[in-house]
């Protein structure tokens, strides 16, 4: 059986929720783009499952564990796996039981359908050429999964090696339509709560190459506001982005207080250099839900700030409990991202939050005016795949 792809216009009353985000920031076509993404992650999953040669046992019936034993997987794959299998059913694909065993078991009802990997990324690169590094990424990570099962490599070992590095930087642009959803609206939202205040100082963690630094410091000069700002420091652990996002920002900006040095947000900040707050504003964008213990990362955040400072970050959501996101697909494979310590109240599981988990996290760490824009838990049951929001907090005054 063969399925159409027709996402057809976004959801009508959708714009009555976006509150501060422009309207043009999610048109029609960034809406297609990201429905197109979505499906092309459930068609690799399903093109997985046929690399994985998951199919015989989700015939008969399996759990994460007896699948992953069964096919001889490593234990460092089972975030992954599971990940995978929660997309297949979320997809219709699979049907997920109790067992008295305690753990789900996976069927698959009927064969799996074929996937039409060539078909969608054809249809994607007609709605908008600019979106293919989404399509590449997602390409890479899924034919790294079968070494990665085997336990013969990593994903970091991957999906990091140099040669990887221009797919990366393709991926984190504000030319993918899908990724710069992220740094748009986070830019709009971080420029409202920086407010009109000459001598400001901002601190970014996590910059990368600079993708989101750019979409900010381009939104401040659209409103004229560059010369308040007395210092950008940029921080970003890796030595190659950090050198990259610098380089760009200084020839983009080369009027702007610009510090570029290594951050790590797990450790003290004191311990890492000097300190140059306190901060009006602290921004990142997809860096927090790394962050090892995230209430401490976030009482960091919190400490750097000058009372009535603001924390906006931009953050990739999942909007119901389990919900696959597609950008699952690639980061499932990183320790980095599976490898955080969870919390049944603030923070669920590791990988991408839901809005809700993020609101107690930032109240736990001592923030005010706590808030997720937009208001997703309104928008999700108009359209349940709006991925990207923005999490801001407030130091008290
Ligand atoms: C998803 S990328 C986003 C990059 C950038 N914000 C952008 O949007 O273009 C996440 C970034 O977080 C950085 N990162 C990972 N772990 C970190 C940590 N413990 N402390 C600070 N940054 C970290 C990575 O090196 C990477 O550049």
């Amino acid at each position: 059986m063969r399925l159409a792809f027709d996402p057809g216009p976004r959801p009508r009353g959708l714009d009555a929720f976006l509150g501060e985000i422009p309207d043009a920031l999610f048109d029609d076509r960034t809406f297609a783009c990201c429905e197109l993404v979505a499906r092309y992650a459930d068609d690799l999953a399903l093109d997985l499952a046929r690399r994985l040669n998951l199919a015989p046992a989700l015939a008969r019936g399996a759990s994460t564990a007896e699948l992953a034993s069964g096919l001889g997987f490593a234990d460092s794959f089972r975030p992954a796996l599971e990940s995978l299998l929660g997309r297949l059913a979320a997809a219709g694909e699979l049907e997920r039981s109790p067992c008295d065993c305690g753990a789900a078991v996976w069927v698959a009802p009927r064969p799996l359908r074929e996937p039409e990997l060539a078909e969608l990324r054809a249809r994607g690169l007609e709605l908008d050429p600019a979106m293919a590094p989404s399509l590449d990424l997602l390409d890479a990570a899924a034919a790294a999964y079968p070494a990665v099962a085997a336990g013969l490599t990593t994903g970091e070992h991957e999906l990091f090696s140099a040669g990887r590095i221009a797919l990366w930087l393709a991926y984190f642009s504000n030319r993918n339509p899908v990724y710069a959803l992220n740094n748009l609206q986070t830019a709009v939202v971080a420029a409202r709560r920086l407010g009109a205040r000459p001598g400001a100082r901002v601190l970014e963690v996590g910059g990368g190459a600079g993708s989101f630094s750019v979409a900010l410091l381009e939104e401040l000069d659209r409103q004229g506001r560059l010369a308040d700002l007395a210092l950008y420091d940029f921080t970003e652990p890796s030595p190659f982005f950090r050198r990259r996002g610098e380089r760009e920002l200084h020839a983009r900006f080369p009027g702007v207080a610009l510090r570029a040095r290594g951050l790590d947000i797990d450790l003290p900040y004191e311990e890492q250099g000097p300190v140059d707050g306190p901060y009006d504003l602290a921004v990142g964008v997809n860096v927090l839900h790394v962050a090892r213990d995230l209430v401490a990362t976030l009482t960091r955040l919190r400490e750097a700030l000058r009372p009535g400072g603001w924390l906006v970050a931009g953050e990739c959501l999942r909007l119901f409990p389990d919900q696959p996101v597609p950008a699952d697909l690639v980061f499932q494979i990183f320790r980095s991202f599976t490898e955080v310590s969870t919390d049944p109240e603030l923070r669920p599981s590791h990988g991408f939050l839901e809005p809700s988990s993020w609101r107690r996290a930032l109240a736990a760490a001592g923030f005010e005016e706590v808030s997720v824009v937009p208001d997703l838990d309104r928008i999700r049951d108009l359209y349940p795949r709006f991925f990207a929001g923005v999490v801001l907090g407030r130091r008290p005054l």
